[in-house]
């Protein structure tokens, strides 16, 4: 099933893909929005992870970030003029609910209330993320993902969300990414809360598995035409060898980067066969979880940058299997050290296709950083340009061979706040010179402009 390599004139137009295909942008509160502690919003673990020594490029955080908080009018305004129909941002929890339950903001009500409508005014629809990665502090203070109290708090706030904005927002996704976000978050440290070890890492996959079903549910019972989704991180896995090692090790991998969340929502269980440690998730299940876990997702968000190769290792616990750096081997890579390997787009649109039960695949992120300058004005990034043509060019081949893949959004509007990596790695489609916060559309991002120009 390997995919050819594209053409060298990129030749493909938006209409290529169908009128039923979903073409957007993708963001999410913290690394946008700003704004941290105004009109009563309530600290995030990110908001207090930034503040810890050590944990973040040149020790950035997004207290300012792209001020989208204050400037959603023009950006979105930008997003019009860029031809942009489909706009996935995320909503901050404790914007809305500044402690995490209980008291509801009404400025954070008012902020999304505005966000929506100028969207909807300017013929851009909404497609809202209910969790990337911004837990209230409170509720991390009480154990966050660790706690089971987080399916109550999760399903109040995922009612709450639903009840006030489904009137004008049909495209839900419940979780982003809860393989990064517990991963890095919860068993390495590197992402707030920066707790480390399986203590913490298998109650937080538990519990946001759990939460995944629970937020679907609740969207789909009080939003009317709801389309719900959730997105996954993955990557195409390749072993370094042929030894059955290091099979077995890009086998572990597999588990953990690519089934480990979807699988109990369809049924199939947590995948433990190939990762035996992961039966300790037994020891956090009650009964009736197993059933908890399901949930029939009406699209399923594929979100993809590189391919990982990965060898055995003796050295690493539980898993022994490593990644065999990108900048190791004789590959182009990105800023983030990523290897650009287009066809694992297209093993990943095939790999989720397989299973019995999706209806329909979604690339709801895809995007690169490289390093951007400003000449005379403008911003010139042929690299980006042309990854994310190799890249569309394999979602269209996948269409062609039968998969259900069904949209397309890139990563990302602005240059933005990359998480542990600060405001070094730029991967908007619009440049962001963060002292003035002036925006200059990149040569990517008109080139998108004119690529998406006739979508209906
Ligand atoms: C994803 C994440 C985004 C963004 C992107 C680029 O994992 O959902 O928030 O940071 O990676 O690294």
């Amino acid at each position: 099933m390997s995919a050819r390599a594209p053409s060298k004139q990129f030749n493909l137009t938006s209409t290529d893909f169908g009128t039923g295909f979903s073409w957007g942008i993708s963001t999410a509160a913290y690394q946008n929005e700003g704004a941290h502690n105004i009109d009563g919003k309530g600290p995030s673990i990110w908001d207090t992870f930034t503040q810890k020594k050590g944990t973040i490029y040149k020790a950035q955080n997004g207290q300012t970030a792209c001020d989208f908080f204050h400037r959603y009018k023009a950006d979105i305004l930008l997003l019009k003029e860029m031809n942009i129909p489909n706009f996935r941002f995320s909503l901050a929890w404790s914007r809305l609910l500044p402690k995490g339950y209980g008291h509801i903001s009404p400025q954070g009500v008012d902020f999304y209330n505005r966000v929506i409508d100028f969207c909807l005014e300017c013929g851009i629809r909404p497609w809202i993320t209910l969790y990337h990665w911004d837990l209230p502090q409170a509720l991390e203070d009480r154990g966050g993902w660790m706690n089971r109290d987080i399916l109550g708090w999760f399903e109040d706030y995922v009612k709450l969300c639903a009840s006030l904005f489904g009137d004008r927002v049909t495209h839900w996704m419940v979780l982003n990414e809860p393989m990064v976000f517990t991963g890095a978050g919860y068993f390495l440290g590197v992402h707030a809360p920066g707790k480390k070890g399986l203590k913490s890492f298998l109650p937080a996959v538990h519990h946001a598995t759990l939460c995944q079903a629970i937020g679907g549910k609740v969207v789909r019972g009080l939003v009317p035409n709801a389309e719900v989704g959730t997105t996954f991180s993955c990557s195409q896995i390749n072993a370094f060898s042929e030894k059955s090692k290091d099979i077995r090790a890009a086998q572990k991998a597999d588990v953990l980067l690519n089934r480990l969340f979807i699988e109990p929502a369809l049924g199939l269980g947590y995948p433990s066969e190939n990762l035996p440690i992961l039966k300790r998730l037994d020891s956090f299940k009650k009964e009736g979880d197993d059933q908890k876990l399901l949930f029939d997702f009406d699209f399923i968000g594929i979100q993809n940058y590189t391919r990982e190769v990965v060898k055995h290792s003796y050295t690493v616990p539980y898993l022994h299997a490593k990644i065999v750096p990108a900048t190791d081997r004789p590959v182009k890579t990105t800023l983030m050290d990523w290897e650009v390997h287009p066809p694992s787009v297209y093993n990943m649109i095939a790999k989720f296709n397989a299973y019995s039960n999706i209806p329909k695949i979604i690339v709801t992120e895809n995007g690169a950083a490289f390093s951007d300058n400003i000449r005379n004005g403008a911003v010139h990034d042929p690299e980006r340009l042309g990854y994310l043509q190799q890249y569309l060019y394999q979602v269209h081949k996948a269409q062609q061979d039968g998969y259900k893949v069904s949209g397309y959004f890139a990563w990302t509007f602005t240059d933005n706040f990359e998480w542990a990596e600060g405001y070094f790695p730029r991967f908007g489609l619009v440049y962001t010179d963060f002292p003035s916060q002036r925006r200059i559309i990149k040569s990517s991002g008109k080139w998108y402009r004119d690529f998406l120009g006739n979508v209906p």
